[in-house]
């Protein structure tokens, strides 16, 4: 069996080619940009652009002709409504020129179920990305939230630190950058209340900082990261603790950085718990995360097909803890 996965939730076109179980192809095109953060209509009109180039070098990569695609998947939300609307359109056309069914799948599930390929079993998962940070376990049919940011995601915390500073998007390769040259720690407002997070607090205090000249971009940097990443780290233990499980999942963009990563497997040995992580290329925006996870809904027979797809829809805002798990 032969699936496509597109991803287009917001800055990246991705399309990655699935043949049972094994990932073929992963192919991307990300809108990015010098000065200033994401225009939705700007990326969407990028999507639109690539779509057609990156499918064919999906294709040819994997020597697969289009007429060999059982199915093909798309996540459908949540995300920037005028990037799905692009997927959306492109797909439909595809699977009613091909006459194969579409598997419409979460984006945000489909960061955690990519982690399968680590052979991880029962983790608790920190799924830390542009949009979202949350603490995560599957339990009886959903992907349960255990804690989560009370106001924005860690990702466009540190996208919007970094914009204030004059660094393009994405912010955070450059934040991790940065952070590796600073030495010196400024006290930050640490934020953890329960099992949540806030970051708006840190963030007007990181914008004060540098707006005050007193302070190296460097040392805010990687300021910034001890503490922020320090919140999440206390999170995820306590919920390992709370649910007595032994491993811990990273997934999302943001577990790119490996500053994060080191701080989760220290905290991971001392309490015997096994760490797992998915490499780079499937923990950013990913056309292959979605192909992996269609494949697995299809082989559960959900799938939309015939006259039906006209019916498939995006959903911007549907939350992890929304989606009905029917293929576990
Ligand atoms: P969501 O999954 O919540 O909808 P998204 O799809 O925009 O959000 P991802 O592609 O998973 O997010 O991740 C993008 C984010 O990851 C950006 O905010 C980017 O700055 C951040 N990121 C990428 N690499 C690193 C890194 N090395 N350190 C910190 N952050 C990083
Ligand atoms: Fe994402």
């Amino acid at each position: 069996m032969i699936g496509l996965g597109i991803e287009c939730t917001a800055h990246t076109l991705g399309i990655g080619i699935i043949r049972n179980g094994k990932i073929i192809a992963n192919e991307k095109d990300s809108y990015i940009t010098e000065k200033g953060g994401i225009i939705p209509m700007e990326a969407a009109k990028h999507h639109e652009r690539v779509f057609d180039t990156v499918l064919e070098k999906a294709l040819k990569k994997t020597k697969i002709n289009l007429r060999d695609v059982d199915f093909i998947s798309l996540s459908i939300g949540p995300g920037l409504a005028p990037c799905l609307l692009v997927g959306l359109r492109r797909v439909k056309e595809l699977a009613k020129k091909l006459g194969k069914p579409i598997v419409p799948v979460n984006h945000c599930i489909a960061h955690l179920e990519i982690g399968r390929i680590t052979r991880a079993k029962d983790p608790v998962m920190l799924y830390v990305s542009g949009a979202n940070t949350q603490v995560i376990a599957y339990a009886s049919g959903k992907f349960r939230v255990f804690g989560e940011t009370l106001d924005i995601g860690v990702g466009n915390f540190i996208d919007n630190f970094a914009r204030y500073a004059g660094i393009g998007f994405p912010g955070g390769p450059v934040i991790q950058k940065l952070a590796e040259g600073g030495k010196k720690f400024i006290e930050l407002p640490y934020s953890v209340k329960g099992m949540d997070i806030a970051l708006s607090g840190i963030l007007t205090n990181l914008k004060q900082k540098l707006e005050s000249k007193k302070y190296a971009l460097k040392d805010l940097a990687h300021s910034l990261q001890e503490t922020v990443f320090a919140m999440l780290v206390e999170t995820a233990e306590r919920a390992l603790a709370h649910t007595d499980k032994c491993e811990l999942l990273l997934g999302g963009g943001v577990a790119c950085n490996s500053r994060l990563q080191e701080m989760c497997k220290i905290m991971c040995k001392e309490r015997g718990a096994k760490f797992f992580c998915p490499s780079n290329d499937l923990l950013q925006d990913n056309g292959a995360m979605i192909a992996f996870l269609g494949e697995i809904m299809l082989k559960k027979g959900i799938k939309i097909s015939g006259k039906k797809i006209e019916s498939v829809d995006i959903k911007p805002r549907q939350r992890t803890d929304d989606v009905e798990v029917r293929w576990r």
